[in-house]
């Protein structure tokens, strides 16, 4: 097609998109890297909104900026002189212009790479980034992602040259069949809102490894995984937990997955002693390396040298349900909890560590020992520093409020985003809790739905718990909802003495309620404008929010087996337009600015103070 050809088709052309809706990444793609070490593409990057989808529906992947006479030609995209937008980030934050800004929007670097070896492979991992991304290298369209919170990799081996140029397309317009749908109460950030990062692999790499205690009530097996990039059979794979004196090699089955289990005394990992233990594997048919060949690569001469080489820091732990009560390594918990959104003061999804470390101290100080990580996947940093802190974790994905659940792409969508949240976080011990929704209609169409993704839950991973956080049924005021065949935690969200304000219809639900199964609030909360304050009836003061804690608590306590209050900190929200919450939801213990309590702060603080030393006796 010559230029005038292209150009007629620029303008003719309604479906312009057809030829860019190449099958979507999947959680298949993922590539190891919790500790693998890598080049982030992180900074400035060059950004414009692109209202009308010029970028794609002129194919602008590779600008062509002169004729074949080579003279200069007008161009609509100078990537040269684009705005600037920060990688991670939202442009709701970056640009004024932008806070309410729904649509596409377009950002492009460029990037040297000189290979390392004849057989390096190349992957180019994209944290998050929301909702739906398309990549393109050097003017090739290389993938398509959808889902806004969770991470996909796509190998760029054969694209990639020394001088690069990286455009990313990012569209958070909402959409019916989408997962969330079209209305959430939390703000639609967009934009690339975790790390680009650039991973070298050798032609055989290890895609997955895993490391945990077998759920079998003895907590002396370990089981060990490793899986290739491809299902070859009889590779090597060598697992070494030093510490705990194993060094084991293995060889993987005609799936490409090499798996051991192995008897160990492992200090097991909990929220008072959250201890972390160093696996390193690898894979490949090690070769024995002699002399000079040693030498330059500063190993001993003799040494085995293997092909590829992952490591972890891994904490051995057991969570499981028996009748209505939870164990953490045998020993009975009450899930001190609190909800918690992903937002940094200064808006948007990109927290920095002090801030995650902010959230883990400030719900320390309250007396939790879980944090809610609602509605979404937040960064995989948030597990990471609960590994470390001891700090128990409720990871969810945004199957929220109404979903299109009859739709097979929608389920795909919410499949997938489950998929790569599990292969993403399945090594971390922090996390206890895989949630598959949140306030959804009990119909015959969501019930499908939602076992099928719990099904999902259990195929991938015996090592965690299943819930929900469901909706009361108002017809018998009782917790009685048809997934909980499927779930391990019965969860439910209520907010009798707010929306409903007599708190005795919370006495009322909890006595109709007669489930052979560990009950949990996942969800209770009241408005209140921090400094406002008034009567204990009067909405948004900081005494009708005290109270209202005070009720829970005195109709609750000793019938359920946890407490999420909703919410640790006031948030950004779209629908809660009124002169108490002026765009933000108002029910955080703490206010905007992440440092003033509320007074029911303190009631919540005393009631897990009491709770924590009940389980001491
Ligand atoms: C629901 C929902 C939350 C929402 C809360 C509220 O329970 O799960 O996302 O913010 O109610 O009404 O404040």
């Amino acid at each position: 097609m010559n230029r005038m050809e292209k150009e007629y088709n620029d303008i003719l052309n309604l479906d312009f998109d057809r030829e860019n809706r190449i099958p979507l990444v999947t959680a298949d793609s993922f590539v190891c890297t919790a500790f693998r070490s890598t080049e982030k593409l992180d900074g400035l990057w060059g950004f414009t909104p692109d209202v009308f989808r010029t970028f794609t529906r002129k194919r602008l992947g590779e600008v062509k900026t002169r004729d074949e006479q080579g003279r200069p030609v007008p161009v609509d995209l100078d990537f040269n002189s684009l705005l600037k937008a920060e990688v991670p980030g939202c442009w709701n934050c970056q640009e004024e212009r932008l806070w309410y800004y729904e649509g596409e929007a377009v950002y492009s670097r460029s990037f040297y790479y000189e290979k390392e070896n004849a057989s390096e492979r190349l992957f180019l991992k994209i944290g998050a980034a929301n909702y739906e991304s398309r990549i393109w290298l050097n003017g090739k369209l290389a993938a398509r992602h959808k889902g806004g919170f969770t991470p996909f990799s796509v190998e760029i081996t054969d694209l990639v040259r020394q001088e690069n140029h990286l455009v990313i397309t990012v569209n958070n317009r909402r959409e019916m069949e989408q997962v969330p749908s079209m209305t959430y109460d939390w703000f639609n950030y967009g934009g690339i809102t975790r790390s680009v990062e650039l991973i070298r692999v050798p032609s055989r790499f290890i895609r997955v490894m895993e490391a945990a205690l077998v759920p079998d009530k003895t907590f002396h097996n370990i089981r060990l995984r490793a899986r290739l990039n491809e299902p070859e059979e009889g590779v090597y794979c060598r697992f070494v937990i030093e510490e705990l004196g194993i060094d084991t090699t293995v060889q993987t089955d005609e799936n490409g997955t090499a798996e051991c289990i192995l008897w160990a005394s492992p200090q097991l990992w909990d929220c008072e002693n959250p201890r972390l233990y160093h696996i390193e594997a690898w894979c490949g048919q090690p070769s024995v390396i002699e002399g000079e060949a040693a030498e330059a690569v500063g190993e001993k001469t003799g040494a085995l040298i293997w092909e590829d080489y992952v490591e972890d820091y891994v904490g051995f732990r057991e969570i499981r349900v028996q009748g209505k009560d939870i164990f953490l390594n045998g020993k009975k918990i009450y899930l001190r909890g609190v909800c918690c959104h992903e937002e940094s003061r200064k808006g948007g999804r990109i927290l920095s560590e002090e801030e995650r470390m902010e959230i883990f101290h400030t719900a320390r100080e309250m007396g939790c020992n879980i944090l809610r990580l609602t509605h979404y996947p937040h960064s995989e940093q948030m597990a990471l520093l609960a590994d470390k802190m001891g700090m128990l974790l409720w990871e969810e994905i945004p199957v929220y409020w109404a979903i299109d659940f009859s739709n097979k792409d929608t389920y795909e969508d919410a499949r997938n985003q489950l998929r790569e949240l599990i292969v993403r976080d399945r090594n971390r011990a922090s996390v206890v809790i895989w949630s598959v929704g949140n306030e959804n209609p009990d119909t015959e169409e969501r019930l499908q739905f939602m076992s099928g993704l719990a099904a999902v839950c259990r195929e991938m991973d015996d090592t965690r718990l299943v819930s929900a956080a469901c909706l009361v049924d108002v017809n018998t005021m009782s917790v009685k909802d048809r997934l909980i065949p499927y779930v391990d935690v019965v969860a439910f969200n209520e907010y009798y003495g707010w929306y409903y304000r007599d708190y005795e219809g919370l006495k009322e639900i909890l006595d109709h309620t007669a489930i052979e199964k560990p009950v949990v609030i996942s969800e209770t909360g009241a408005g209140a404008r921090a400094g406002h304050f008034g009567g204990r009836e009067e909405l948004f003061t900081e005494e009708h929010q005290e109270r209202f804690y005070q009720k829970q608590i005195e109709y609750a306590d000793g019938r359920i087996q946890g407490m999420f209050p909703w919410i640790l900190y006031d948030f950004v929200s779209p629908i809660r337009m009124n002169p108490w919450q002026e765009g933000k939801n108002s029910k955080g213990l703490i206010a905007m600015d992440k440092t003033t309590k509320k007074k029911a702060f303190y009631i919540m603080q005393e009631y897990y103070q009491r709770k924590a030393g009940e389980e001491k006796e």
